[in-house]
């Protein structure tokens, strides 16, 4: 059993194979934080916390005289607002009467075999490889007015706990939800840095490490999404730690929507970490015996460094978040038509493209935007999900069936939450788009968003996609989100709701990806958002990749795969060959170092390959047989950075190795040429110490290639790449 209870039933470990997590009820009936790290003796770790008469940090009325009592300098499981710790908290609620300040005692707790779920929500589960329970501890306001249930979900052998909060109202008012964070951890002492992964359209998730400092650090989305800007994933490490050693926490949000993720370093040099939905635009009004759930947050711990503890969400959320047939099959090769064509296409180009990317060896052929309504640009014909065969000059069973022909599988865009004004659906329902009544709505890439937290606009979305996809044989669906929330505000809900309407819209996206996954369970759903906007685990639950950035350069992806890896395993970074020169920087790189990078994703073309020449034909034939070859170690295997490409002199490399070791792909770009430049080695990893492996036709022993390295010759071209296989022997 993960969970364990001292005799008294106030003491509360929660163990995975390498992790350990304590809460202790305290005298008062607060619930502290107590331990958060390497797995060790149970034992009551409350012992670590000084009490001291605290100058202007106020004591509970409970406490009576006992000054040394303070929740503004104790480590807690909830702090709430209001209530003497001035510490950011994990909830604040407005009262019938009014009020906001909020008290918790702990009540009771239940244990249960498995993982929960969560209703509506993304959810890690157990499969046949790990050991799950579930602890719920459940706090009661003072006022007697509601519960809150803390869920903790431990995933022994996949070294996570996860976390998610119900708020249970059994008062016979009202409550206001403001703010409801889905995890808090207060750690009593330690120099820490903050790892986080920021960015912008074409940029995203680009790796920052900054030391915490005694203030407030934070990250977050109001843009309705979890955004391009910051990624919804933190990770706390000791100062000194590395890629390879030391102490790290990681913090993943399992959700899509506005985020917010704190870090405060206090007066007495505690750090709390705070991760939960934004509270900037969210007011949730809790009806007498209703229940809001926050989504869950997956925290992981490594004492061997960050490289290790992505390997540990890698491994979960592969394994235990991403669903369905296309988490264990392996996915097609594909030919996306956008870079190639973008809106300038009509059935015989497509079928031309697919002929020539057949011939190539791709396995699925994807239309992207431009096949429906009036869409000849982005201006218009957004929401009007009905194919535009006089485009097409033929139907789109006719485009899917010669393309099944040529030995292919064909591929669909959408973008089912957008809507253009110049659009009959939008001519006929404006109401269903997000503005406010009288207010010139903010428009983005020359498209609104339909309100999909309304059930109605939802159906009938789904509707026009299931009649699409059911006209034709269709075996995937890209499901992209082009802007970002503004005018946030819902027709359907009275006024004092309207501050539901983001988080029903996240609940809505959920509800239509859920439906959609139920309803052509062998579909493979890629998710995209201008890009990797809404690249979130939230969003693995429901797809299982997502187009990683509109960045298509190779080199440039470097740093943006890079950056995602931290959180997210290759299996989900979608990612594509493209044209040269890029059609986003102008750079040139070759045609292998572009696939070398693409591999290191789901791997596909974004061209027409009718541009290509006959060697760079039989070129992409090679890549392709190469990427099959070594698809198991590339997806499954265990994924190493080598390197950092932002500060990499030379060569920046990374490699995958099989779990036992056995084998390995290294891949190495070079960023930088240098003439008369200094050497580059690359120290592998992953390898057994006792092993011989096999280089290019040389031998060497396992333990030498970890800790002496590889020498790797200068480039001699800039940009070119390197992929080598290693072998035991
Ligand atoms: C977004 C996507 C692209 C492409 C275009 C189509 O930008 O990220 O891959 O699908 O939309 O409009």
């Amino acid at each position: 059993m993960a969970i364990l209870l001292n005799d008294a039933n106030t003491l509360f470990t929660l163990q995975t194979n390498h992790m350990m997590y304590q809460m202790k009820k305290d005298r008062y009936g607060v619930l502290l934080h107590t331990c958060f790290g390497k797995r060790g003796s149970v034992f009551d770790y409350s012992y670590l916390i000084t009490y001291a008469d605290r100058g202007f940090s106020g004591n509970p009325y409970d406490a009576g005289d006992e000054r040394t009592y303070s929740l503004d300098a104790l480590p807690q499981e909830y702090p709430t607002y209001g209530n003497g710790d001035y510490r950011s908290p994990a909830l604040k609620v407005f009262y019938p009467d009014g009020s906001f300040s909020c008290e918790l005692k702990f009540l009771s707790f239940k244990i249960k075999k498995g993982k929960y779920s969560l209703p509506g929500l993304p959810a890690l589960y157990a499969g046949e490889n790990t050991n799950a329970d579930t602890l719920i501890i459940t706090l009661e306001d003072t006022r007697h007015l509601f519960y809150v249930h803390l869920y903790y979900g431990v995933l022994e052998e996949l070294d996570i706990i996860t976390r998610a909060v119900c708020i249970e109202n059994h008062s016979n008012d009202c409550i206001y939800l403001k703010n409801v964070q889905s995890a808090c951890v207060d750690y009593l002492h330690g120099s820490f840095d903050l790892h986080t992964f920021y960015g912008r359209h074409v940029k995203e998730r680009t790796y920052q490490r900054t030391p915490i400092v005694h203030g407030l650090q934070s990250v977050g989305s109001t843009r309705g999404t979890s955004s391009h800007q910051y990624n919804p994933f933190l990770i706390l490490s000791d100062r000194e730690t590395t890629e390879d050693s030391g102490n790290c926490y990681g913090f993943s949000f399992l959700y899509s929507g506005d985020f917010s993720g704190i870090a405060e370093h206090d007066q007495y040099n505690q750090t709390r970490i705070l991760l939960g939905i934004h509270p900037d635009n969210f007011t949730w009004a809790l009806n007498p015996g209703c229940c809001f759930w926050a989504p869950e947050v997956a925290m992981a711990y490594s004492d061997s460094g960050l490289g290790s503890l992505s390997r540990i969400y890698h491994k979960a959320f592969r394994e235990n978040l991403c669903r369905g047939k296309w988490k264990s099959e392996r996915r097609p090769v594909l030919l996306n038509s956008w870079e190639g064509v973008y809106f300038d296409f009509n059935g015989d180009k497509l079928i031309e493209m697919a002929k020539n990317a057949a011939e190539l060896g791709v396995e699925l052929f994807v239309m992207d935007d431009g096949w429906f309504g009036k869409r000849d640009l982005d201006i218009s014909g957004l929401g009007d999900w009905a194919v535009n065969e006089e485009k097409l000059g033929c139907s789109l069973s006719r485009v899917s069936d010669r393309i099944h022909d040529l030995g292919m599988q064909f591929g669909i865009w959408f973008e089912p939450e957008g809507i253009n004004e110049d659009s009959d659906l939008y001519r006929t329902h404006p109401d269903w788009a997000i503005q406010i009544p009288g207010k010139p709505p903010c428009r983005s890439r020359y498209q609104l968003l339909l309100d999909f937290s309304r059930e109605d606009v939802r159906n009938y979305i789904f509707e026009h996609i299931c009649r699409v996809l059911d006209s034709a044989q269709i075996e995937y669906l890209k499901w992209d989100l082009n802007r970002s929330i503004s005018d946030i505000y819902s027709a359907a809900l009275p006024p004092d709701r309207q501050g539901e309407a983001a988080h029903r819209y996240v609940l809505g996206v959920y509800d239509m990806l859920e439906k959609l996954n139920k309803r052509y369970p062998d579909m493979l759903i890629e998710g995209c958002s201008g890009g990797g906007g809404r690249f979130d685990a939230g969003m693995l639950y429901y797809t299982p990749q997502i187009w990683c950035s509109d960045d298509t350069d190779a080199i440039e992806r470097l740093s943006i795969q890079y950056g995602t890896s931290f959180g997210y395993p290759v299996s989900t970074m979608g990612s594509h060959v493209s044209k040269c020169p890029n059609e986003q920087t102008g750079r040139i790189t070759p045609l292998q170092t572009r696939a070398v990078t693409a591999m290191s994703g789901t791997f596909g073309y974004e061209l027409d390959p009718a541009e290509m020449n006959a060697y760079d034909k039989e070129a992409v034939k090679a890549q392709i047989r190469q990427f099959k070859k070594y698809y198991d170690l590339i997806q499954y295997g265990n994924y190493y950075r080598l390197t950092n490409p932002d500060t990499a002199e030379s060569w920046h490399g990374w490699q995958f190795a099989a779990e036992d070791g056995s084998e390995a792909l290294l891949c190495a770009v070079a960023l930088q040429i240098h003439p008369n430049g200094p050497g580059c080695w690359l120290k592998l990893k992953g390898l057994n110490s006792g092993s011989s492996y096999l280089v290019e036709g040389k031998e060497y022993p396992g333990d030498v290639l970890m800790n002496a390295g590889l020498l790797i010759p200068p480039a001699k071209l800039e940009y070119e790449s390197i992929q080598m296989y290693i072998t035991e022997k």
